[in-house]
Parts: structure tokens; sequence; C-alpha cells
């Protein structure tokens, strides 16, 4: 099969819609733009950062499906690019049935991740992969019965959510109602549905970055990650393990994204403890956690998330040795402004990114240093000294 591609702006265009424009979709859309694709970019607000690099952009509520089906219709997309999990995805299927667009990875794959307990069921119970022990649970007495099964510390989670939002480490009893509270007001949908997990204490948190391509299945070098409030500060690439794990978290990562199939970059969350890796969740789509390998290799996640998707080959990676990300956070409200830019590149070896987020409004991520080092330690010390570097104002312009 021989891949076609148009010219943008043109009759001839191979049009890509990214449900979801922030930094990661971002860089997706630059990737895309590189190849010639015709890059529509549709988010919840204006000016979103993959809307400024995409040739359109619709601002609107992606949860809301006859407004989601109208930028379909409107735009007839060939491709359609989930990059973020709160979409309605019934929508996806209907795109998907009526052979409108291929939709990135699958739907299927798109609504059983935006859901804890449909990942998790295919996962463990499906698959047989080991997970955390866990309970699903929707209400407060419900919830107490299952922190006394599984025993503290436990973890509660809204089954929809993301970057950590609505989600406690629960040490004590005394700890579930605060719990409950959390999760109800931190879940994206109106369902009150959590899962309850076992407290894994883990040695390492790594994401195996794993490409779904027109040639087969690639998994890049592990990804370690430090994660505060359960979202991403810090992670690093390669992450050493040994050659036993690393097999088995391959097998883990190659079972679960078999099982989503398309084609795409995978996410797939794994904690190792010992010799054993357990299964966590997994974004069919980049990684937050991924960002550095803009920096670590020849061809980044998103470049080859652009190629997997466009149905291209992936050839092998060639890494560029040790590196790290630090995420940037600012909070409060306002218009980022950045000084100390110049010192955080002073360093060589140094990059970064901002991510021209328009505003911000609690906090949020903003940009994210990246460094190579002769090891893991030394690319870690660089991207947090540039972080460091790095000041963040929020300003009413
Ligand atoms: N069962 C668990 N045991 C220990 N830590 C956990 C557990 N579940 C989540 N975490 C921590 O919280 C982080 C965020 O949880 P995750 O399930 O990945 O939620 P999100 O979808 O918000 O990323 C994880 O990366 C990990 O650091
Ligand atoms: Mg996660």
């Amino acid at each position: 099969m021989t891949v076609r591609l148009g010219t943008p702006l043109t009759p001839t265009a191979t049009r890509v819609l990214l449900l979801g424009a922030g930094e990661l979709g971002k860089e997706v859309a630059i990737e895309l733009q590189r190849l010639g694709a015709e890059v529509v970019a549709a988010d919840r607000y204006a000016d979103a950062p993959a809307m400024q690099v995409a040739h359109r952009a619709h601002v609107v509520d992606m949860l809301d499906p006859v407004a989601l089906r109208a930028v379909v219709d409107a735009e007839r997309p060939h491709v359609v690019v989930p990059e973020i999990e709160a979409i309605a995805t019934q929508v996806l299927a209907q795109i998907e049935e009526e052979g409108l667009a291929r939709v990135v990875p699958t739907a299927r794959a798109t609504r059983l991740t935006m859901d804890r307990e449909g990942i998790r069921r295919l996962a463990a119970e499906e698959l047989g992969l080991p997970t955390s022990p866990y309970r699903f649970v929707e209400d407060l007495d419900g919830l107490r019965e299952a922190v006394a099964a599984l025993g503290v510390p436990c973890v509660v989670k809204p089954v929809m959510s993301s970057s950590g939002k609505g989600q406690s480490v629960v040490r004590s009893a005394d700890d579930v109602d605060a719990a409950w509270r959390t999760a109800v007001e931190g879940g994206r949908a109106a369902g009150r549905r959590v899962i309850v997990e076992g407290f894994v204490d883990f040695d390492d948190e790594i994401t195996l970055l794993t490409v779904r391509h027109a040639g087969g299945v690639t998994f890049l070098p592990p990804v370690g990650h430090v994660q505060v409030d359960g979202d991403y500060r810090e992670s690093w690439q390669p992450h050493p393990l040994g050659a036993d794990v690393l097999a088995e978290a391959e097998r883990v990562a190659g079972a679960v994204t078999h099982a989503l199939g398309g084609w795409g970059v995978f996410g797939v969350e794994l904690f190792v403890r010992g010799g054993e890796v357990l299964f966590s969740e997994v974004s069919p789509r980049p990684h937050d956690t991924g960002l550095v390998t803009l920096v670590s290799q020849d061809l980044s996640q998103f470049a080859l998330h652009a190629r997997a998707i466009l149905g291209l080959p992936v050839p092998a990676v060639h890494a560029l040795g040790p590196a790290a990300s630090c995420a940037v956070l600012a909070e409060g409200t306002g218009v980022p402004v950045f000084t100390g830019v110049d010192a955080a590149l002073a360093e060589p070896g140094t990059d970064l990114r901002l991510f021209g987020k328009p505003r911000v409004a609690g906090r949020r991520r903003v940009a994210v240093t990246l460094a190579r080092g002769a090891d893991t330690a030394a690319a870690r010390t660089r991207a947090r000294a540039a972080a460091a570097a790095l000041r963040v104002e929020l300003v009413e312009p």
C-alpha cells in the first residue's frame, strides 16, 4: 500500500482534526505540519497552544455530542486525533461506523481509556495482567467497605479524571469521608463512581511509550518519572531496568496496546516493585512524561505519533543520550510572562518549550525544560536548574 499525502488548503489535503489543543497536541500539530497535513485544532477555549500552529481552529465543548459532530461535518477530516480524555466518545464511534474518518487509535480505545473502569477491567479481568487490587464503588458506604476490604493505605480516584484531579490517599478510616468528597468534586462526569486501589509501594514508576504502526509495534526505552499530587513533575529516559523486568514491562504494554488496537503512540504507565511489573493505566496518545523524547531521541513521541497515524513507517529510533524534563507550573490567575529564559538556556545541552497557554486560572503547567547529560542524574540536575532559572509571572495586560 502506498501512502498518499496531498497539499494543505487544497482539495487534495490530508486533513487531521485534533480534539484537544494543549501542549502535547501542539507538538503533534507541528509534526503533522512538517508532513504536509492540513491540521485543524479544537478545544474548549480560544488560542489554545495547538491552535496557534494549526491551519484552522474551533472552540467547542467536546463533551457536547452535537457540537462535536458539527465540527466533524464541517471539516470532513480524514483522521481524528483525540488529545484529551474528556470527549463525547459516542461521536467517535459514529464517525468510525459511518466510515467518515479514521479515529486514532480507535473509537473503542478512547472510550475504554477515558474511564478507569473500562481500562482496568480490560487489563486485569480480560487480559489477566497484574495490577493493584481494586474495587469500584458509587457511594460512601461502598467506599467504607472497599477501604476495609483492601486495607490502608489505599488510593481513591474518580473513574473519570486526569492529572490527579479528585484523587487522594486514604491512610486511616478517618480519611474516608474527605476522600469521598474530593473524588465527587474532582470527577469529570456527573456520575459518582470511584475506583479504590490498594496503595502500591513501588520502587519506580515508568511510562513505556509503545508505538503501534503499519509495520508492527515499537517500544521506546522506558521513561522514569516523579509525580506530585498525581501530576508529573520530572521525567527522564532511559530509566534503567533489568532485562527480565524490561521484558515483562514490554509484555504488559504489548498486551494492553494490542487489545486497544489501532495506530499511534500509547503511554503505558507501569509500577515496578522488585521484579514485578504492575499495569496502572494507559493513554492512547503521547504522554506528558514523554515530553523528554523531544531531546532524547531523533524522532520524538510526537513525530512518531504523526508518522504512525498517517500510516507511515516507524524506523528504529535513534537515542541521542540520557535526557530529562522538568515541568514548570504557574499558580494564580492571568497571562503567563516568562523571565529568566536566557538564564534557563545558558547551559549547553538545555532546551525548553513555552507552551503559549493564553491564560492560567488555578495551577497549570505552562512550560517544560529539557536537558541532556552524561547520565540521567546529570540531565535531571540540568533540567531542574533550568526550571529554577525560569520565572513565570501572571499578568493582566
Ligand atoms: N495504586 C496506587 N499506588 C500508589 N501510587 C499510585 C496509585 N495510583 C496512582 N498513584 C500515583 O498517582 C499518580 C496518578 O495516578 P493515575 O492513576 O496515573 O491518575 P491520572 O489519570 O490522574 O494520571 C500515579 O502516577 C502514581 O504516582
Ligand atoms: Mg496517570
